[in-house]
């Protein structure tokens, strides 16, 4: 059985006052939570949240990190930084950086390295856009990039990565994959490893991510091969964000 895996993405939300309010939330309700759970904060506020988890049961990473190790790269912040903080976690691929930040599959799969390099572990984001999806090409293009980040780093290292499927167009819509269009192209994804490796496949969480809430959140980790959830909007929120580490 695969341990279920919740984390959330605060995307740039919050401020030392808010996040303290909010992580006291978190932690006054994590007494009856079975699932593993994660925040992934924007950078500076990294120190916070290392000094008020660090002990308790909710893990912490960051959104994003440079693909190179050190050097002449003004604003950028290496997988070491965020080792230094005490991150276990680092999103990769979000749709928000591949849309917005111009990120390529082949970006992408240097900062999974960088992660791994680093001893942490990536949450490696793929989905499609509605284009693609209406398109028929969901497989082909969630394919595309997790072919990167093997042909980059081997099919081995995803033993120790997280994965998260993330529709882009159910990603803060409101609209969410229903629990059978998820598990779909789930069950591809992890029918895909399994072709690589067996093991690795079975092993792999496969996060869903892309309007998750309380109210959905049953139905999709309920799913065979959906293993917890990437949260945006309802990760700021403590109650609506415990709501979703219950159900899972
Ligand atoms: P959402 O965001 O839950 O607000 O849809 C998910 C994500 O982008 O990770």
């Amino acid at each position: 059985m695969r341990r279920k895996l919740v984390a959330g993405n605060w995307k740039m939300h919050g401020s030392l006052a808010e996040n303290e309010a909010l992580l006291a939330g978190v932690l006054a309700g994590m007494a009856d939570v079975k699932a593993g759970v994660a925040v992934c904060v924007p950078y500076p506020y990294l120190a916070q949240v290392q000094s008020r988890l660090t002990g308790s049961a909710v893990a912490w990473g960051a959104q994003n990190l440079s693909q190179h190790a050190k050097g002449a790269f003004t604003g950028e912040v290496s997988a070491s930084m965020l080792k230094d903080f005490g991150c276990a976690y680092v999103i990769v691929g979000h749709s928000e950086r591949r849309a917005l930040y111009g990120e390529s599959d082949a970006v992408v799969a240097d900062k999974f390295a960088a992660v791994q390099a680093a001893g942490l572990t990536p949450i490696l984001c793929v989905g499609e856009t509605l284009e693609e999806r209406e398109g028929g090409t969901t497989e082909a293009v969630v394919a595309r990039q997790l072919d990167a980040v093997i042909a980059q780093s081997g099919v081995a290292s995803l033993a120790k990565a997280v994965l998260a499927y993330e529709p882009v167009w159910a990603i803060g819509t409101g609209k969410t994959a229903s629990p059978e269009q998820a598990q779909a192209v789930h069950a591809f994804i992890r029918g895909k490893i399994r072709a690589l490796d067996a093991g690795v496949a079975e092993g792999l969480v496969i996060q869903y991510g892309g309007s998750v809430k309380g109210s959905n959140a049953v139905e999709l980790f309920s799913q065979a091969d959906i293993d917890g959830g990437l949260i945006g909007g309802a990760s700021l929120n403590a109650e609506d964000f415990l709501a979703i580490c219950r159900a899972a």
